[in-house]
């Protein structure tokens, strides 16, 4: 058997897993077992093809976590709040899936962690916003972990790229130009920015290089940090289209039912706090020194829209 560490791979056929599994194969420093739900699509046989061991796992499930974790050196894990099981079944569902994943660490023997964790936005905002369960779970889950010993680093990612195609879709006007849609939040506040198919991987195998020096760190990974009018105006310059922000309140959010609950509202609202809140994680230079060549909204606006 190959002596390479076996790192265990908790959403491997996600953005952030698939990017960290990529990653390790590419140094082949190591070898790689990606957790799935369903080893037979796309993306689980691309990764088999490409050198991975894919195994069946589901994070309700302990003793599946517990085969697949068996003889695992390190662990990567992010668990998924927009799964439909959890933001439209369950929405405590994150922490236990996060704890048990610990527990199961722990029990294994890992002998480090990666936690894809985000900030206390309760804590960070004075209890003032209580309700973005995405954000307050995984930072949970990060407490749970310090508390039971497991040597870790926590990996704080930004907002996605790609979230202007997703969660906060431009709407078009009658003259051709469009707008994005946020709430609370201006083109005056900033936000840090992150491709994290592309970059989530090489810092985690940076941070193996030398993995004592970030014992319990909290590690960003966001390329630069922008104001959301900035981030318009990079789409307007790339796209062609004329894109603004659209400033949304108590009043006008009615209009878009996706963004008119707690989760999003209070996310949004978070943002003005600064995204990372006051944790290490909010100097972001801390992600370039990792990675030099991580993503810019430049480069992510050149590759989607066509270069300029
Ligand atoms: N959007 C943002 O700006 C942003 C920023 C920071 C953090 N995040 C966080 O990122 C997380 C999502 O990460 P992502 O984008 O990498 O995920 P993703 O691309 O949506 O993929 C989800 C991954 O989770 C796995 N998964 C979900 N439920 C599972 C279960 N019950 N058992 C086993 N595997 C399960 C899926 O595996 P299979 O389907 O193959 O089973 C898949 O690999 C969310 O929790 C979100 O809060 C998002």
């Amino acid at each position: 058997m190959s002596s390479k560490p076996l790192v265990a791979i908790v959403g491997s056929t996600g953005n952030q897993g698939l990017s960290v599994a990529k990653s390790l194969l590419a140094t082949g420093k190591y070898r790689v077992r990606g957790l799935t739900r369903n080893v037979d699509s796309a993306t689980s046989k691309s990764l088999i093809a490409q050198g991975a061991e894919m195994v069946k796992a589901n994070l309700n499930n302990h003793d599946e976590i517990k085969r697949a974790f068996q003889g695992a050196n390190i662990v990567f894990a992010v668990t998924n709040f927009w799964d439909p099981e959890i933001v439209g079944g369950d929405p405590t569902l994150e922490v236990r899936q996060g704890k048990l994943i610990a527990d199961v660490a722990k029990e294994t023997g890992v002998e480090w962690l990666f936690w894809s964790s985000l900030a206390d936005t309760n804590a960070g905002s004075n209890g003032t916003l209580k309700h973005v369960l995405h954000f307050d779970g995984k930072n949970q889950v990060e407490h749970y972990i310090r508390k039971l010993g497991i040597p870790a680093t926590f990996i704080y990612v930004g907002f996605y790229m790609t979230n202007f195609d997703s969660f906060f879709p431009k709407v078009t006007n009658p003259d051709g130009s469009q707008e994005i849609p946020i709430p609370f939040v201006t083109e005056n506040t900033p936000i840090p920015l992150v491709d994290p198919s592309k970059d989530v991987g090489p810092i985690v195998a940076a941070i193996l290089e030398d993995r004592e020096q970030w014992r319990g760190k909290a590690v960003p990974v966001a390329g630069e940090r922008i104001t959301f009018g900035e981030a318009a105006k990079i789409i307007s310059e790339y796209s062609g289209v004329r894109t603004t922000i659209r400033t949304l309140d108590a009043e006008t959010i009615k209009d878009f039912p996706g963004l008119n609950n707690e989760e999003m509202i209070e996310m949004c609202k978070w943002f003005n706090y600064g995204y990372f809140g006051q944790t290490e994680a909010r100097d972001i230079s801390v992600a370039k020194k990792l990675h030099p060549g991580i993503t810019t909204f430049r480069q992510f606006c050149a590759e989607k829209y066509g270069m300029k």
